[in-house]
């Protein structure tokens, strides 16, 4: 479970996001928040074994190894988009207003990764493991611009909020 979700009620990361008054916990809330944003790093790296299995699965053309490794992976993305979308994105939009057009192409290149996913578990329904491997390929690149270009907002966002 995300640290910010452990000490932090909704209503606390609503009245932070939205900047309405606080109480002397504010700190301590920022910081709490400032660091739940850094683990977005942490769960990028957290999914990646998860794409050389699928690499495996395909070297040795186990269509099942490779739609079962899918299944958890679509999974894992499909948890951290939400959890971006609801909490991340707009706690950092909370700590500086100025990155709203970078966020929400953020978040629409979700929608189409979770397009992107489908397709791909398509490929392993008819056992195009040819297909699928391409394809994969084309998603793990453009999933990976992705993260680069979202950790770099956030090193921005939250390095240039104090
Ligand atoms: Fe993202
Ligand atoms: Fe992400």
């Amino acid at each position: 479970m995300p640290e910010l979700w452990k000490h932090t009620s909704c209503t606390e990361v609503g009245a932070l996001v939205q900047g309405r008054p606080m109480d002397s916990k504010e700190t301590g809330l920022r910081y709490r928040v400032k660091r739940a944003i850094r683990q977005m790093g942490e769960q990028h790296r957290h999914l990646r074994p998860i794409f050389e299995e699928i690499r495996g699965a395909i070297e040795q053309t186990d269509t099942h190894q490779a739609r079962e490794a899918l299944g958890r992976l679509q999974e894992g993305l499909e948890a951290h988009f939400r959890l971006e979308d609801l909490v991340f994105f707009p706690a950092l939009h909370g700590l500086h207003s100025g990155h709203s057009e970078g966020l929400e192409m953020l978040s629409r290149e979700h929608v189409g990764f979770a397009d992107a996913l489908r397709r791909l578990g398509m490929h392993l329904e008819s056992s195009d493991l040819a297909g699928f491997g391409r394809d994969f390929d084309a998603f793990a690149g453009s999933l990976s611009a992705h993260e680069e270009h979202e950790e770099r907002l956030v090193a921005d966002v939250v390095g240039g909020s104090d």
